[in-house]
């Protein structure tokens, strides 16, 4: 198969990217798969293509929250051509500091904000240049945190506000390139399983409480956010740009 059309997905090595990864490849683009570990990139991009066939997956590894990594990143997706789909998926819950020290709250916060907010916004300035004009597709993996509040055990309110801070700056980007016709939007998950995001802090207990606040009585699955991605990068959906959408369960309503 010619694949004539490329998608970038930021984590595509794990969890909700690499099910977005394998729908993207399964619909005929050329899939770049990006994150930190070389290792788990080649894993996945061998999976994929066991499903999609040769030739579906590049994967390109580095550290999105490192300008000068991101820089190397780009250089190698340049060579593949333009960018049809950009999905910015990359992203992970950082543990909230114990000592109480102001000192250990300011640098988790940095690190949460690096890890959810810039790795976005560096991958998508380094490859703006790069996008299909018209028809490019930029989406933005946020998270129910973002439009619920997150502060709990398992963050210090860092997380939904790195999240929520993606809005923002995806509403001015869709601003900024509708004109291009290029399409903006922000995709809010809300409770995903089989994925590597909750680690240690994942319980029967947690996820019990995770489900009994949906309205539909289960669990999100990677495959169920990967797609709602085929959609928004899709042709037809030419007229959806500028928006947050809620995928949860109906565990936050009509936001
Ligand atoms: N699971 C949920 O319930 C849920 C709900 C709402 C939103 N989300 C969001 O969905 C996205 C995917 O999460 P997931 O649940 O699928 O978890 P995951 O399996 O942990 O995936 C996160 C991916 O991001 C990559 N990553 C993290 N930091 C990176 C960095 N600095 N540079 C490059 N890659 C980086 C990781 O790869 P490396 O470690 O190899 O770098 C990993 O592949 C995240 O943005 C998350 O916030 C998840």
């Amino acid at each position: 198969m010619t694949r004539e059309r490329l998608a970038v997905v930021s984590g595509g090595g794990t969890g909700i990217g690499r099910a977005i990864a394998a729908r993207l490849a399964g619909d005929g683009y050329r899939v770049a798969i990006l994150g930190r570990r070389a290792a788990v990139l080649e894993e996945a991009g061998a999976a994929i293509e066991r499903g999609a066939g040769p030739g579906a997956v590049v994967p390109v590894a580095g550290d999105l929250a490192d300008p000068a990594a991101v820089e190397q990143v780009a250089a190698r997706i340049a060579e593949l051509g333009p960018v049809d789909v950009l999905v910015n998926n990359a992203g992970a819950i950082i543990t909230p500091p114990q000592d109480g020290s102001l000192a250990a709250l300011a640098a988790s916060w940095r690190r949460d904000l690096d890890t959810n907010l810039l790795t976005a916004v560096l991958l998508t300035t380094a490859l703006q240049g790069a996008l299909r004009r018209p028809g490019g597709r930029l989406v933005v993996i946020s998270s129910a945190a973002a439009q619920r509040g997150g502060a709990g055990p398992h963050s210090a309110g860092s997380y939904a506000a790195a999240k929520a801070a993606l809005h923002g700056w995806a509403f001015g980007l869709a601003r900024q390139l509708g004109p291009d016709g290029i399409t903006v939007n922000v995709l809010a998950p809300g409770y995903v399983v089989d994925t590597e995001i909750f680690g240690a802090d994942w319980s029967e207990e947690f996820h019990a409480r995770k489900v009994a606040d949906t309205l539909v009585g289960r669990a999100g699955t990677p495959a169920d956010v990967a797609e709602a991605v085929a959609y928004i990068a899709s042709p037809a959906a030419g007229y959806l740009t500028g928006q947050v959408i809620g995928l949860n369960g109906g565990a936050v309503l009509g936001r």
